[in-house]
C-alpha cells in the first residue's frame, strides 16, 4: 500500500484515487504524523503532496524525517518536491514569477519515472510532457546526489531524483487530468518503483470486508439507518452479505422523501435482497412539529431531532443490537481529520440525517470508510443494487422539506413530489449521440414547490395555483456549480406533463442562477 501525506493541497485525494485506480491501495494521512506511525505504517511507497504554503518562510509543515528513512521510494509533488529538497539539503527561493496551469514540460536524462514517456517530441528531438503546473517557489540547487529529471523555462528544476535512493520529485500535478501522462507516472512509481501489483479491485474487495465484518462483530447484531440513498444502502447490502439476518435496517419515512422512495427501498431491500427492514412512517410526526415553522435552519433542527428520536425508539426496540452500521465514506473521514482547514462560514447546517445518536451506546460499524464514492457506487453494483440507484443524484438528508419553501405542509408535498418524479422522468427519458441521459449530464435535478398562487387560464376557466420552480446543475464538488443548459424542448414537455398532470400547480419556471451566488437548493 502507498502512503500519502497531505500537505493541504486541494487536490490530496485525487492522488489517492489515481493510485487505487492503478490497482494500489492507498490511504491519506495529515502530514504531521509521527515517525513512528510512518516507520510502522508498512507502506511500499510514500507521496508527499502538494500544499499552499511556502517553505522558505518559517514554521511551514515538513515531512516526517522518518519518510525519508524509511527506505522505501518517495515521490514528492509539488510542495511535496519543495519540503523534500529543502530537508535534504538543497535550496528553495521564492520564485519571482509564479506559474500556474497548462505548461510544457522537457523531460531530460533516463530515470524510471520519466523515461520514455511524452506527449510530444520537438524539432531538436527533445520530449515535452503536458502538465499541469502551480507554484511560487523554485528549487535553486537540488540537495546532494539529485539529478535533473525535467525542466521548464521558468523552473529549472521541474523534476529531480535520486535514482540510488529511490526519491523522486515533480513540481506538477501528476494526478490531475490535465497532466495527460500524469496517469502514466503515477502507475509507474507504484508499480516500477514501489514494485506494487495490482491487487484492489472490487471482487477482492468484498471478500476481504465480508471476512472482516465477521470478525469485527461476531453473533452480535447490527441496525442500520436506511435512507435509500447510496452510501447507506450499499452498506446494507455489504453487511448483509456478511451477517444476513444478524442486521436490522430502519427505515425512516419523514413525509418528506421523493415519490414512492418507500416501496422502492421496501422492494429492493425487503423483497429482493432478503434485508430485514423495518419500516416506520413518522409523516404525522414530523408534519406535526414542522407546522407553522418557515425558517430554513429551524426546519432543518426540528428535522434532525424528530429523526434521531424516532431512530432512537426503533433502535431500543431491538434489544439485542449491538452495532450502529454507517455508510460513512472516505472523503467524510478525510475531511474530518484534516486540522482547522474548515474554516468556511456555515452557511446551512448540513446535518447527517442517520448521524450517531451517542446516547444508544452502540458501537460503530463503517465499513465503507476506505472508500471513495466512485468505489462505493463500483461496489454497490457488484454487490447486486440496480444501476439507477447506485447512480443517483444526492438527495438532502431533510428531504423536501428544504424543497417547500417556507412552511411545510401534507399537501404542499404531495404536489411536489408529482411534479419531482415528471421531472426525473424526463430527464432519464432523454439520450444523446453517446447513449447518455440528461439525468446522467446532470449532478443534480429537482423540483421546488414555491406557495404563492399565480393565475392560469385552463379550458374555458381561471385558475389560480402554486408555482413550481425546476432546478438543474452541474458540478464536480457541489461547493460551485453551474445551471444546466436543458433543452427547451424538455423543459417545454415537462412544464406540459407538470401543468397537466398535477391539478394545483398553473405555472413552472426554470431556475437559471449558479453557484455562488445562489445555493443548489433553495433553502
Ligand atoms: P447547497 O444548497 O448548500 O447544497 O448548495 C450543496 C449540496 O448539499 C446538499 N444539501 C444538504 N444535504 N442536509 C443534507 O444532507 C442538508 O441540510 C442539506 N442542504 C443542502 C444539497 O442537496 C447539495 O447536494
Amino acid at each position: 500500500k502507498i502512503l500519502i501525506l497531505d500537505f493541504g493541497s486541494q487536490v490530496t485525494q485525487l492522488i489517492a484515487r489515481r493510485v487505487r485506480e492503478a490497482g494500489v491501495f492507498s490511504e491519506v494521512y495529515p502530514y504531521d504524523v509521527s515517525d513512528e506511525f510512518v516507520r510502522n505504517y508498512g507502506a511500499a511507497g510514500i507521496i508527499l503532496s502538494g500544499g499552499p504554503n511556502s517553505v522558505t518562510e518559517g514554521d511551514t509543515p515538513r515531512a516526517p524525517q522518518a519518510v525519508f528513512d524509511a527506505g522505501v521510494p518517495v515521490l514528492g509533488i509539488c510542495y511535496g518536491m519543495q519540503t523534500m529538497a529543502e530537508q535534504l539539503g538543497g535550496k528553495v527561493e521564492m520564485g519571482k514569477v509564479r506559474e500556474f496551469g497548462y505548461a510544457e514540460v522537457r523531460a531530460r536524462g533516463h530515470t524510471t519515472l520519466l523515461n520514455g514517456i511524452s506527449d510530444f517530441v520537438t524539432s531538436e528531438g527533445h520530449g515535452m510532457l503536458k502538465v499541469w503546473m502551480s507554484h511560487g517557489d523554485k528549487i535553486n540547487e537540488m540537495p546532494p546526489g539529485f539529478k535533473l529529471m525535467a525542466s521548464t523555462d521558468n523552473c529549472p528544476v521541474a523534476a529531480m531524483a535520486d535514482e540510488t535512493r529511490k526519491l523522486y520529485a515533480v513540481q506538477f500535478h501528476p494526478e490531475v487530468t490535465h497532466t495527460l501522462q500524469g496517469k502514466a507516472i503515477l502507475g509507474r512509481f507504484v508499480h516500477e518503483i514501489c514494485g506494487c501489483k495490482s491487487d484492489w479491485n472490487m471482487p477482492d474487495y468484498i471478500a476481504e470486508a465480508v471476512e472482516a465484518i465477521r470478525k469485527q462483530v461476531g453473533n452480535d447484531e447490527v441496525i442500520l439507518g436506511l435512507s435509500g440513498g447510496v452510501d447507506s444502502s450499499v452498506a446494507a447490502a455489504l453487511i448483509h452479505r456478511a451477517i444476513g439476518d444478524q442486521l436490522t435496517c430502519v427505515f425512516v419515512d419523514h413525509g418528506l422523501l421523493r415519490l414512492d422512495e418507500g416501496t422502492m427501498v421496501m422492494n429492493m431491500f425487503g423483497k429482493n435482497l432478503g434485508v430485514k427492514v423495518v419500516h416506520v412512517d413518522a409523516t404525522e410526526q414530523f408534519m406535526g412539529q414542522l407546522a407553522g415553522v418557515s425558517d430554513p435552519e429551524a426546519k432543518r433542527k426540528i428535522i434532525g431531532r424528530e429523526f434521531v428520536e424516532v431512530f432512537q425508539a426503533e433502535a431500543g426496540k431491538l434489544k439485542n443490537a449491538k452495532w450502529l452500521a454507517q455508510g460513512t465514506i472516505y472523503p467524510d473521514v478525510i475531511e474530518s481529520a484534516g486540522k482547522g482547514k474548515k474554516t468556511a462560514h456555515t452557511i446551512k447546517s448540513h446535518h447527517n440525517v442517520g448521524g450517531l445518536p451517542e446516547t444508544l451506546n452502540l458501537k460503530l460499524l463503517e465499513p465503507l470508510r476506505e472508500l471513495f464514492k466512485d468505489e462505493v457506487r463500483e461496489l454497490g453494483v457488484a454487490l447486486g443494487l440496480p444501476h439507477d440507484m447506485v447512480y443517483r443524484h444526492p438527495f438532502p438528508g431533510p428531504g423536501l422539506g428544504v424543497r417547500i419553501l417556507g412552511e411545510v405542509k401534507k399537501d404542499y408535498a404531495d404536489l411536489l413530489r408529482r411534479a419531482d418524479a415528471i421531472f426525473i422522468d424526463e430527464l432519464r427519458a432523454t439520450k444523446d449521440e453517446e447513449g447518455k441521459s440528461w439525468y446522467d449530464k446532470t449532478s443534480q435535478a429537482f423540483a421546488v414547490f414555491l406557495p404563492v398562487k399565480s393565475v392560469g387560464v385552463m379550458g374555458d376557466g381561471r385558475t389560480y395555483e402554486y408555482v413550481v420552480a425546476l432546478r438543474a446543475v452541474q458540478t464536480q464538488d457541489f461547493m460551485t456549480a453551474h445551471w444546466a443548459h436543458l433543452p427547451h424542448d424538455l423543459l417545454g414537455k415537462v412544464s406540459n406533463r407538470i401543468i397537466n398532470e398535477v391539478r394545483g400547480i398553473n405555472r413552472v419556471v426554470y431556475d437559471i442562477s449558479g453557484k455562488p451566488p445562489a445555493t443548489i437548493e433553495w433553502e
